[in-house]
């Protein structure tokens, strides 16, 4: 049997609403969720559980209770895997859960059942298993695919500050009000950036307080021209979109002169397209 590659794109929260919190601690969200054109990649061949790591970010990771480990169990299957890791760690655009959901997809092509609650490996994971534009809704399990969103040229940076997900969302519960409202409503994608004006990431300002390099990045995106800039999920990777592919790609080299990562790329078709 061949080895079954799968893409583990790049998540981006168009919008982040944080609209309640659960008696358990955890927070009711509600996110225009889309995929960019950059991500890891998940290998997998027949074979005993085991885990390899390669890539420009594989140093960042153990590879003894990563979550793609966490995922083989969870379904119950057998499979060498190997990550290889393109995006920076703890960065707010999927990362572990996209990670997870690829090796969910990919054993699923091997002839495996998706294990119920795969949400239990990650709050991001049921929406990067869909793996295409989709409101996420609850504390992330559930997902409303949405219409193909346009190829937008876009611009991924990360200062090269790794957030903690749980110190992000306890920032904000000390800084900010939860029950905010919910996002617009999302009728259609003529004009996204219009649309995005009317919304927020709740997580920005918390994020901004524990790293100000995150408001260093989002300035530096609209300096070199994005229409729009923001953060995504808890940072501290934030997103610029950009008139044209060359635009971004100038932009990318610009921002990459601060030490920070940054790569031009796209706002992606839906998986099936891919
Ligand atoms: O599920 P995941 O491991 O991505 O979540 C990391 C942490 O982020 C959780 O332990 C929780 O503190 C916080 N979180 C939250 N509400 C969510 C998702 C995550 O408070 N909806």
């Amino acid at each position: 049997m061949p080895p079954v590659v799968e893409a583990a794109p790049a998540k981006l929260n168009l919008a982040l609403h944080v609209t309640g919190r659960r008696a358990d601690g955890y927070h009711l969200l509600d996110s225009l969720v889309a995929f960019a054109g950059v991500g890891d990649v998940v290998t997998l061949e027949p074979g005993p559980l085991s885990l390899r790591i390669d890539g420009p970010f594989a140093a960042g990771l153990s590879t003894d209770d990563n979550l793609c480990l966490r995922a083989a169990r969870l379904a119950g299957a057998d499979a060498a895997i190997t990550l290889t890791k393109t995006l920076p760690v703890a960065s707010g655009i999927g990362g572990g859960s996209a990670d997870a959901a690829a090796v969910l997809r990919g054993l699923v092509q091997m002839g495996h059942a998706l294990p119920l609650q795969a949400e239990r490996l990650g709050a991001d994971v049921p929406v990067c298993l869909a793996s295409g534009p989709a409101r996420m809704q609850g504390v992330g399990e559930v997902v409303t695919p949405l219409p193909p969103l346009p190829p937008i040229p876009l611009v991924l940076v990360n200062p090269g500050i790794a957030l903690s997900t749980p110190q992000v969302f306890a920032a904000m519960d000390r800084r900010d009000n939860p029950g905010l409202p919910a996002i617009p409503r999302f009728a259609g994608l003529a004009d996204l950036t219009a649309w995005l004006a009317g919304t927020r990431n709740d997580l920005e300002p918390a994020a901004l307080s524990i790293a100000p390099a995150v408001g260093q990045v989002l300035d530096a995106l609209r300096t070199t021209g994005a229409a729009f800039a923001r953060m995504s999920g808890s940072g501290a990777t934030c997103f610029g979109f950009y008139d044209s592919p060359d635009r971004a790609r100038i932009a990318a080299t610009a921002l990459k002169r601060h030490g920070w990562w940054a790569v031009a790329t796209e706002l992606a078709p839906p998986l099936a397209a891919r």
